[in-house]
């Protein structure tokens, strides 16, 4: 009897061991995975033979000899900024410059979702001036820039004069290869840097609610589109930079795009812990530092639906993801609202208690998609929380409340996120060639002229020759008349 208790107790130690080393290395396991490791991740600084560190990360110089194979295009140059501004990451300072059809190509190993952001900055250079700059962007069967000089007056992610644009695009296959391609035979393609970041899998969800006048439908297959990150807002909070951000992105503070209760709706923080879980959103899709803040509103304060404005281009799908997190209420079930899309109610008495599980703090976001074309709105797409009917009877809670925003443009039927155009006719209206072949069409015509030309010529020499020499041997019997002939010949 002792001896079997006593066994009992040493195999209850050793479970007790193995569940403690478990409970290590899983609490260890979730404590590593609070920093996102991508699969694959390419940061290139364009132009440039030394790799630069930014915000802790190493973009490795495509000038490099080691790096030199991600890129090919005859004839690039790499530049570097002469006007040495203080305070410009060192990706800006230079950049490598195209007059023909140049291509950065990437290995990647999964199928999945990747992020490509492109830097762009008009650099000075004496060597060759960026005002010639007008180009093409395409990937993997994608058009991504039209006509782009590498400024953008309206662009959301603004550092100095340097221009930033993030791109979420699918890929089946091994590969990302990105095209650069001049519009015209006298302009120039460029840029600075590049990143190329394997997503995580739950940044972008499949179905999402399509929103239009005649309500909501169930849409499907988000996944596979191609997407411009065109908006994205950290609401009620300040600006999040690369470095604060798990996936290095920019969220830009709400203040120019809140219509309504400009003034007086209210701006919450929230010092506590955002309380991340399974089925909600993750600290990838959106961190802390936007979920911490929000715009609340309240009916003690006559304040409770706000709306914001944001500018897209007509005739594209928008997926809109609004991101919610009860950090200012004081207990549960208590907070009920309506989310409205462009005026329609999207979403009614959104329960965030229910859709968190009963967690305060805890993130969730929802999908939208509108079509820009069948929206009366226009070009216009306003988002915006308001009064629900089941509003809970505590007048002096929260009534509606919203932490932050992203607008992704979706690409349009035949593939491009920069107007009705594909990629075959980008590349195949590519000038280098156009202009090469009509070059080679007047070489050989030139050719064949010339040849017809030089025998017309030898013929002709030949004749004249022959007639000369005839007339010369003949005469040369006669050295008077050789002494006439050339003396005459001056
Ligand atoms: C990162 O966030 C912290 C706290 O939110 C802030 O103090 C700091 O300035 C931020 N750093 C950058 C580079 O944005
Ligand atoms: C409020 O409730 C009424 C009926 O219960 C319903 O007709 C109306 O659409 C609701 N309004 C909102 C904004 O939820
Ligand atoms: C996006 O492009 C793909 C082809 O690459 C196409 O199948 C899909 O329908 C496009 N999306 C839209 C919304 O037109």
């Amino acid at each position: 009897m002792f001896n079997l208790s006593a066994k009992m107790a040493i195999l209850y130690s050793r479970i007790g061991f193995l569940l403690f080393v478990f409970l290590l290395s899983f609490s260890f396991s979730v404590f590593v995975s609070l920093s996102f490791s991508p699969a694959d991740e390419y940061l290139i600084n364009c132009g440039s033979n030394v790799d630069s560190t930014v915000d802790n990360r190493r973009f490795v110089g495509d000038a490099s000899a080691s790096n030199a194979n991600f890129f090919s295009s005859e004839g690039s140059i790499a530049i570097q900024s002469e006007n040495l501004v203080p305070n410009v990451p060192q990706i800006y300072r230079t950049a490598r410059i195209f007059a023909r059809r140049a291509k950065y190509e990437f290995n990647v190993h999964d199928k999945g979702t990747y992020m490509v952001r492109l830097h762009f900055n008009r650099i000075i250079s004496s060597k060759i001036d960026l005002n010639d700059a007008l180009f093409h962007v395409t990937v993997n069967g994608h058009v991504l820039l039209r006509n782009f000089n590498g400024d953008d007056c309206d662009s959301s992610s603004k550092i100095g004069s340097s221009v930033i644009r993030e791109f979420l695009i699918w890929v089946d296959v091994g590969e990302i290869l990105i095209r650069l391609v001049p519009s015209e035979d006298s302009k120039l393609a460029f840029v600075n840097a590049i990143e190329v970041i394997s997503a995580p899998k739950d940044l972008i969800a499949d179905v999402a609610t399509s929103v239009s006048n005649d309500g909501t439908v169930k849409l499907n297959g988000l996944v596979k589109q191609a997407m411009e990150v065109v908006y994205r807002i950290n609401v009620g909070g300040r600006k999040v930079t690369p470095f604060n951000d798990t996936l290095w992105r920019t969220w830009l503070p709400d203040d120019e795009f809140l219509k309504t209760g400009e003034g007086s709706s209210e701006k919450t923080y929230f010092s506590g812990r955002i309380k991340y879980r399974p089925g909600g959103a993750s600290r990838e899709v959106c961190p802390d530092n936007v979920y911490n803040t929000a715009r609340v509103g309240r009916r003690s304060k006559g304040l409770v639906d706000m709306s914001w404005d944001f500018q897209v281009s007509m005739g594209y799908k928008y997926l809109i993801r609004m991101h919610f997190c009860d950090i200012a209420s004081k207990s549960l079930g208590r907070l009920y609202f309506n989310v409205y899309i462009n005026g329609n109610l999207a979403y009614q008495d959104f329960d965030i208690s229910y859709s968190t599980d009963y967690v305060l703090a805890s993130p969730y976001y929802i999908d939208f998609v509108v079509d820009s074309n069948n929206s009366t709105s226009g070009s216009l797409i306003t988002v915006g929380v308001g009064l629900s009917n089941k509003t809970s009877v505590d007048e002096h809670g929260v009534d509606a409340i919203l932490n932050g925003v992203e607008i992704m443009k979706m690409n349009n039927s035949m593939g491009s996120l920069d107007g009705y155009v594909s990629t075959e006719t980008i590349l195949s209206s590519c000038p280098n060639r156009r202009n090469l072949s009509i070059f080679i069409a007047m070489m050989a015509f030139m050719c064949i002229f010339m040849s017809f030309y030089i025998v017309a010529q030898r013929k002709k020499v030949k004749d004249e020759y022959g007639w000369t020499k005839l007339s010369m041997d003949v005469l040369e019997d006669d050295p008077k008349s050789v002494n006439q002939f050339v003396a005459r010949k001056p």
